[in-house]
């Protein structure tokens, strides 16, 4: 949602922009045109080490700081670069295409004997391979319910269990999307893909997504300038939740958005997976109004 980013967060005339999921650097090449020339400055933060590599190897405006790490680190990078505050900052949640398309990753389901890993940062924590072949039968089903919103996790962690006991586990992306194949009927109009619920599950779990999200509203306000901004683009419901009720329950943020905003017919055309993205934008309030 490109155009509603640079509106929502141009309007306020930043000088310091933090893009914590820097990923193509799509946003942010466009907010750096929002900025006065030759002045301000935009802080990235992406947890793959893929693209902190690619933004060192490449020529880049000097206003840009790409540093590798969770946003949940911004107020160290902000820190880094010597700066108090921010004056808005963008969250778009989730994958890049660029993660998407590389076959080894195992986010896709086309190179089907990568190992199962989805991690974004694959030298942190345990592999999606890891974590099936440690857990036990009711924290799977649990796991692929609550963050996939999968009705038959049951079934998928019954069968996972039981193929660790036969065979070698559930490895690769083959594994799995062979294991969900067996256990979830096709849906009616063939639209979604009998894996696509267990892999987002699974995804969130291994990076602990939605607890990176919670730690981050909750002390955004703490780094955010007084009248500055913070967008979030979620794509899934679990996710806006999160952000839905922050931005509502906490009274250091004035809501602009009532709504969410989703993105024109267009968008979705050109970019069919922009379909269930949702942009939330609220203000940091002035402190004497919140005391
Ligand atoms: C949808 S893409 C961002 C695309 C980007 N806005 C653009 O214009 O190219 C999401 C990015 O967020 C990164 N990411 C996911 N969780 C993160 C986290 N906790 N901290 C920092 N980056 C994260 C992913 O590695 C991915 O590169």
């Amino acid at each position: 949602m490109p155009d509603e980013i640079v509106h929502w967060l141009g309007e306020i005339s930043p000088n310091v922009i933090v893009d914590g999921t820097y990923g193509g650097g799509g946003h942010s090449r466009l907010l750096l045109k929002q900025l006065p020339p030759e002045q301000g400055q935009i802080i990235g933060l992406d947890r793959d080490p893929a693209v902190s590599e690619r933004v060192e190897s490449e020529e880049h405006d000097r206003r840009l700081t790409v540093f590798l790490g969770s946003y949940e680190k911004i107020p160290k990078a902000l820190a880094a670069v010597d700066v108090p505050m921010a004056d808005a900052a963008l969250l778009d949640l989730g994958l890049s295409s660029d993660q998407l398309a590389d076959p080894n990753r195992g986010f896709s389901f086309t190179k089907t004997s990568a190992e199962l890993d989805l991690r974004f940062d694959p030298e942190s924590g345990q592999s999606a391979a890891q974590w099936l072949a440690w857990h036990k039968e009711d924290e799977i089903a649990n796991a692929i319910y609550q963050y996939g919103e999968e009705r038959y996790s049951r079934r998928i962690a019954r069968e996972i269990v039981a193929r660790r006991r036969r065979e070698d586990g559930v490895k690769t992306v083959e594994d799995l999307v062979d294991v969900c194949r067996r256990c979830v009927p096709r849906s009616k109009n063939h639209d979604i893909h009998p894996a696509t619920r267990t892999f987002q599950a699974l995804r969130i779990v291994v990076n602990d997504e939605l607890g990176a999200l919670e730690r981050t509203l909750q002390s955004a306000p703490d780094w955010i300038s007084e009248n500055g901004r913070l967008a979030i683009i979620s794509f899934h419901s679990l996710e806006d939740r999160i952000v839905k009720n922050a931005f509502r329950d906490d009274p250091r943020w004035n809501v602009l958005t009532k709504k969410p905003l989703r993105p024109s017919e267009e968008e979705i055309q050109q970019n069919p997976r922009s379909r269930s993205a949702k942009l939330r934008v609220a203000e940091r309030v002035q402190q004497s109004n919140t005391t």
